[in-house]
């Protein structure tokens, strides 16, 4: 039964992110790209993509409208990441990335459409329709509305009610929400955190409180994220916790990282790992994720040849 059984990624704000790859920044009305690429962008869709770099079956569940939002379907398939679309009523959103020679990226994105009742209606018609199949459930990336931020506790709600283990990854009042549904997994980074415990981010003691206090609210376990510093994961059950350094890779493109550790994380969840071996495919995913442009397009081999070289400690 579990063989057909797939990750279910939910973006509820998914994006076409474009990127033009030009020469050199310049103030004048034209710049020629040499190349040019299109990503189903969107956190949930991120990590869908990790996930089957990584071997695995993913669907992504998003909310799509418009002629950018069937690009957006094209595009998740040509990754080889099953579709379940919601059609929504506004166009997805289109963002422009300009990159030039050194990497340095300059990001331009299109307003949100309206999200409308109705819009959250279709969504929830494609989730409970795909829920069935699910062996996972994660709800990533930002809410489109204020229409939407309740859905993120019900679908983790109605995911732990049929016994299927859930990550959540997301901000303000979306995540606030959320936590109140207990995700297994809850996974953010240092600015999400931030914005909802008041804590000293700086100092590691900091930091350490925060992630425990984030564990008291996850069924398992809890992830902050610190960027180029790591990140650190408390285990709710045993009350461990350990310290993760990324790996010494060329970072190429930090962006999606954190989706490719959430893959990470939900894999060895589902696969029933231990904690401290969770962490190190999250890291050991995100390391893979840093040394590439485009977010999420990891290869399994390159997260198996990471994991040896992840450095994680207990703290406790
Ligand atoms: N500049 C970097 N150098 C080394 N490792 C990095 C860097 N940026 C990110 N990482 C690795 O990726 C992990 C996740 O990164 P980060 O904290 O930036 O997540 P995030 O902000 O959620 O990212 P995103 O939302 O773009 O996916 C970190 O814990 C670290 O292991
Ligand atoms: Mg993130």
């Amino acid at each position: 039964m579990q063989e057909g059984r797939t990750f279910l990624c939910v973006t509820l704000n998914p994006v076409v992110d474009t990127a033009l790859y030009v020469d050199a920044f310049r103030p004048v009305y034209r710049t020629d790209a040499h190349r040019i690429t299109h990503t189903a962008g969107g956190k949930g869709n991120n990590v869908a993509r990790v996930l089957v770099g990584m071997g695995r079956r993913a669907t992504a569940l998003a909310a799509l409208g418009g002629a950018s939002g069937r690009h957006v379907a094209d595009l998740l398939a040509g990754d080889g990441i099953a579709v379940a679309g919601a059609t929504v009523s506004g166009d997805t959103r289109v963002a422009v990335t300009i990159v030039d020679r050194n990497g340095e990226q300059r990001g331009y994105f299109a307003p949100n459409a309206p999200f409308t009742p109705a819009d959250a209606d279709a969504i929830r018609a494609a989730f409970y329709a795909a829920l069935d199949t699910a062996r996972a459930v994660c709800l990533c990336g930002s809410s489109p509305g204020p229409e939407a931020d309740a859905l993120y506790p019900e679908f983790l709600r109605a995911a732990a009610g049929k016994g299927i283990p859930t990550l959540l990854d997301t901000y303000g009042q979306a995540l606030r929400l959320g936590l109140e549904a207990a995700p297994d997994v809850i996974k953010i980074n240092q600015k999400e955190a931030a914005g909802l415990l008041d804590r000293d981010f700086t100092t590691l003691t900091g930091r350490v409180e925060a992630v425990l206090d984030l564990s008291t609210q996850a069924g398992r376990w809890a992830v902050l994220t610190l960027g180029a510093e790591g990140a650190l994961l408390a285990d709710r059950g045993t009350g461990g916790l350990w310290r993760a350094s990324p790996p010494f890779v060329e970072v190429v493109n930090p962006i999606g990282s954190g989706d490719a550790m959430a893959a990470g994380l939900l894999a060895a969840l589902v696969d029933g790992d231990p904690p401290e071996r969770a962490f190190r495919l999250g890291m050991a995913a995100a390391g893979a994720n840093l040394q590439t442009w485009e977010a999420g397009r990891v290869a399994g081999a390159e997260v198996e040849a990471l994991l040896g070289r992840i450095y994680v400690e207990p703290l406790v």
